[in-house]
């Protein structure tokens, strides 16, 4: 079985810095992915639009010197701080080097320390400028500064705290503010997003089609530790659900591919699952998992939608003429080999030297 396929746009991954970077990118060109959304949060984060050795504007020149030239649309997040202000945003719109910005729950995942909470933007006129300019938020969907089992409890989790306590208010305030609801974890966020108008969208990454908090707990696989964290099955049931029904326009690939070459330390766990290389083979896996019958052209379609339309659309970029093409045939993982070390792919820390489908070369 084959499908061809327009190249696509990961429309949320880290590619990091320094020398490892061209590794990553390498990885990324190697799946067929035409563009990228390059997450902020390096060190120190992408906190300014330009002028500065450290901005929107530098760090899209190291990208492509890393051998992302190769991609056709590079769109790198500023990084929302305490800092950020509305002419920031104004200037960096109208200068077109500013389509999106990240919001990172303060201290709630890697790098998210320099960020500070929503409110601070929705007072400083950040928000408000953003929506006036049609720039982009980009949304870690998480309340932060909970304790352990409002965190991640029985009956709700720092996710759902979010998206039943948080965006609501925020999209009353800002109704026309164009919002990735950026690696969705849950039911509660996915039903948000259904039902919100269509100025709100939402990613989801490999992992979360794939699997749940079981699957993680079952053995401590803890290359699967991500944040947001994998959950229940009933969640990864409506993010099936939501990327592969024949209805779907709003939810797309992101596939938050985040290398770490240490994961585990001597006092706790780097967030972040590696799925460089392997993403679209990934997410055909989990389109599969859900039901789908891949070789059915309607299930192919719905597969296209969610992988090379839907994120496209979103941001304003054409759909590449160029295509790619996935076979499913076994393809064996095996460790990225970069500059700092190896990184292990994700399902090779879940113990899979095997995934079911390739790309073919
Ligand atoms: C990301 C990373 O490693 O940079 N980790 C993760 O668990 N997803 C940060 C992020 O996007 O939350
Ligand atoms: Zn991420």
């Amino acid at each position: 079985m084959k499908i061809e396929l327009p190249k696509w746009y990961d429309l949320h991954v880290h590619l990091r810095q320094g020398d490892a970077m061209e590794d990553f990118i390498k990885a990324q060109i190697a799946m067929g992915c035409a563009g990228v959304l390059a997450m902020p949060n390096t060190d120190p984060p992408i906190a300014k639009v330009s002028d500065d050795d450290w901005s929107i504007e530098a760090y899209t020149d190291v990208i492509k010197a890393a051998g992302g030239n190769a991609f056709s649309e590079i769109i790198v997040p500023l990084y929302l701080t305490s800092d950020t202000t509305p002419e920031m945003i104004k200037d960096g719109a109208a200068g077109g080097v500013l389509k999106a910005c990240k919001y990172y729950p303060p201290h709630g995942t890697t790098g998210a320390q320099s960020a500070a909470p929503l409110e601070t933007y929705v007072e400083s006129g950040v928000f408000a400028a953003m929506e006036e300019a049609g720039v982009v938020l980009c949304v870690h969907g998480e309340e932060h500064g909970l304790s352990g089992e409002k965190y991640f409890g029985h009956e709700s989790n720092a996710e759902e705290a979010f998206y039943n306590d948080y965006m609501p208010w925020l999209i009353d305030k800002f109704p026309k503010l164009k919002i990735v609801c950026e690696h969705i974890t849950t039911k509660v966020a996915a039903d948000f997003v259904k039902q919100a108008s269509t100025n709100i969208a939402a990613s989801i990454t490999p992992q979360h089609l794939l699997y749940t908090v079981g699957d993680m707990v079952k053995g401590f696989k803890y290359h699967l530790y991500c944040l947001p964290l994998v959950k229940f099955d009933r969640d990864r049931q409506a993010l099936r659900d939501a990327a592969t029904s024949e209805n779907n326009t709003k939810f797309f690939a992101g596939t938050d591919s985040a290398p770490h070459t240490t994961k585990a330390t001597d006092c706790g766990c780097a967030a972040g699952c590696f799925t460089g290389g392997i993403a679209p083979q990934l997410y055909a896996q989990g389109f599969e998992e859900a039901g789908l019958d891949l070789t059915d052209s309607a299930a192919q379609e719905a597969f296209k939608r969610f992988l090379c339309i839907n994120g496209a659309a979103f941001y304003g970029l054409n759909v590449p003429k160029e295509t790619f093409t996935m076979v499913k045939e076994e393809q064996a993982i095996v460790p990225l080999e970069t500059a700092n070390g190896p990184v292990t792919p994700l399902p090779l820390g879940m113990g899979q030297s095997t995934i079911p489908w390739s790309i073919k070369a």
